[in-house]
């Protein structure tokens, strides 16, 4: 029996989300630049793209590039920001035939001009697509978004359009870039590492955390399964008792 054959379609992960770590360390590995890194890396993007609609999980989100990314040297950003680009034309035909819709979270305006255009004529050509919604999470950090939803909801209060006492986890949700997400049930991250790195802070309050050593280029839709087979071995309790559960 095949890893996907064990997996059981019935108690998937709703909302799966990625952080796809060690295109660096993959190309050095191989004496490349790390730009050839992330170009493998957009492969298993595809990959994993299509093994999340082909399995029935109708949310992906990938962290593609932080807001502490902006750090990094000039030459490793525009290619990344070129690559995106290319993906995105290159993916759009994928995208439709799998009928999946396109959506990004994070600062988008910190994007350059081209990205930014690109990214947005994707999301608008996809946006009836409704077998799952792959979330790219672009100059993305989580303490910007919190810092951003509680602005936004002081000036409310301000203006007297809410009153302190009304907000509650509902009202948050509603002001955060993922307002349209449900929680996430199931974070991985590939390379080794076994940190958040600002990513998804208050949607991954109960999601169950998955480190694989595997490197990003490398992680196919075996890789996948195994992350989506281990997840179904695990009980979440969400606080209760295992006994609770059971009942
Ligand atoms: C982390 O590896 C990866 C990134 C910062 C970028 C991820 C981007 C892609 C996979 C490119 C295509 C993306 C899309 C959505 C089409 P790293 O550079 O931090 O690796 P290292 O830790 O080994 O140095």
């Amino acid at each position: 029996m095949t890893i996907e054959d064990q997996i059981n379609n019935t108690s998937l992960p709703k909302h799966l989300a990625v952080i796809m770590d060690g295109n660096g360390r993959w190309a050095k590995s191989k004496g490349l630049f790390r730009t050839k890194g992330h170009e493998q890396g957009s492969k298993s993007v595809k990959e994993v793209v299509e093994g999340c609609a082909e399995i029935g999980i109708p949310y992906l989100t990938l962290y593609a590039f932080s807001t502490e990314n902006w750090n990094r040297p000039q030459r490793e950003i525009d290619l990344l920001m070129k690559l995106l680009v290319s993906s995105l034309r290159k993916n759009q035909k994928t995208l439709q035939k799998n009928n999946i819709k396109l959506n990004a979270i994070g600062n988008l305006n910190a994007l350059p001009e081209k990205v930014h255009t690109e990214l947005l004529e994707v999301i608008n050509a996809t946006k009836t697509n409704n077998r799952m919604t792959l979330t790219i999470a672009l100059s993305y950090g989580s303490r910007e978004e919190i810092l951003k939803t509680v602005k936004e909801i002081s000036h409310k209060v301000k203006n007297n359009l809410i009153s302190p006492s009304d907000i509650d986890e509902t009202v948050i949700n509603n002001h955060l870039y993922t307002k349209n997400l449900p929680d996430v049930d199931l974070l991985v991250r590939t390379s080794g590492e076994q940190r958040i790195s600002n990513f998804l802070l208050w949607q991954i309050a109960y999601a169950e955390l998955y480190f694989t050593d595997t490197l990003w280029p490398d992680f196919k839709k075996e890789d996948l399964f195994k992350a989506l087979l281990n997840y179904q071995n695990r009980e979440r309790r969400f606080g209760k008792t295992s006994e609770q559960l059971k009942k």
